[in-house]
């Protein structure tokens, strides 16, 4: 179920040509609730996986209350059709942004939250994780796994389903990306100051084929409860250690410039990955490399 806001119905032709079979579809809204009974109505799901949301962070301080509407309202819309049809199962898109401005690194799951989150989109994903919790609270058989995305890059090695935003894209990827194509004359790199090896913000990225993976491990463990997970690698990587590992996979240079610091950003984020490999056995299996050749390969075919 998708309302095709940023993403496209062809997508379902290339899902096809991998898996070799069609996933069936609804162009739905979550804030359409009549539309979303209906899906419900016609289907009998085990769980729910719940990626929907805007996730532009300026877009974000721009326009809360589209953001909150959209989050928010969608994701209680949901849940409330979930309770109609005694569906006790999700599994959350969540962020590393929930952790605000962490005191250290690499972040654990049992870091505080919530704290200094700096902008809607990130307060949404908080606030979602805390919704979920209370359903817990209220009903012992409802099963909630909260997936904390660090940095997720790449394409499926396909070169069939990659990322291909429909607005001003805001992460790093996306923008080398339309740097690469032409679309943009040069990327920023905010700051080369911080305290870190090379000067530049250090983040965990990960290869959006592993992440995608880790959702396939959470459902296989899902038991009565809350489930928190990071889903990282574990290991820092700069912003011109990419650009580097970029300009390795397309063989070009990457025209970039240093521009002053953006408010807000901190040097260095990554996450302590471990809960998930006791837990749910996942771990990240893919190099930066490996995401880099998937995305210019996503590139050259698209
Ligand atoms: N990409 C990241 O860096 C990142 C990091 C942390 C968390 N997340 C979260 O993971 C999830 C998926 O992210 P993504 O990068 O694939 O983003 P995406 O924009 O590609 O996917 C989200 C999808 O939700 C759909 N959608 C949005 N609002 C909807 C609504 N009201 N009803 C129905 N469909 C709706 C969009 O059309 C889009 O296809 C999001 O919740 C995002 O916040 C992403």
């Amino acid at each position: 179920m998708d309302n095709l806001f940023n993403s496209k119905e062809s997508v379902l032709d290339k899902i096809e040509k991998i898996v070799g079979v069609r996933p069936k579809f609804y162009n739905v809204d979550l804030l359409d609730f009549s539309g979303l009974e209906k899906v419900f109505d016609e289907n009998e799901f085990e769980a729910v996986i719940h990626f929907a949301g805007l996730k532009a962070v300026a877009e974000s301080v721009e326009q809360p209350v589209k953001y909150y509407e959209n989050n928010i309202s969608g994701t209680l819309n949901l849940l409330k059709v979930m309770q109609n049809h005694s569906v006790k199962r999700i599994i959350f898109s969540s962020s590393a942004t929930v952790y605000g401005e962490p005191k250290s690194v690499p972040i654990s799951e049992d870091l505080l939250t919530g704290q200094g989150i700096t902008n809607p989109y990130g307060r949404t994903k908080y606030m979602i994780e805390e919704i979920l919790k209370d359903i817990c609270v209220a009903d012992s058989d409802f099963s909630a796994t909260i997936l904390r995305y660090f940095n997720p890059v790449g394409a499926h090695e396909s070169g069939l389903l990659g990322e291909d935003p429909s607005g001003k894209p805001n992460n790093l990827m996306p923008i080398v990306m339309k740097v690469a194509k032409g679309e943009y004359p040069e990327l920023s790199v905010y700051g080369d100051d911080y305290n870190t090896p090379d000067g530049t913000c250090i983040r965990d990225y990960i290869h959006v084929v592993d992440l995608a993976k880790g959702h396939i491990a959470s459902l296989n463990k899902m038991s009565a409860g809350v489930q928190i997970y990071n889903l990282g690698t574990g290991k820092g990587t700069s912003v011109l250690e990419m650009i580097n590992a970029f300009e390795r996979a397309s063989g070009e240079k990457l025209p970039y410039k240093i521009a002053p610091r953006r408010a807000g950003d901190l040097p260095e984020l990554y996450a302590n990955p471990e809960k998930a490999l006791r837990e749910l056995g996942w771990r990240a299996k893919l190099t930066i490399d490996d995401a880099m050749e998937d995305t210019m390969r996503f590139l050259r075919q698209n």
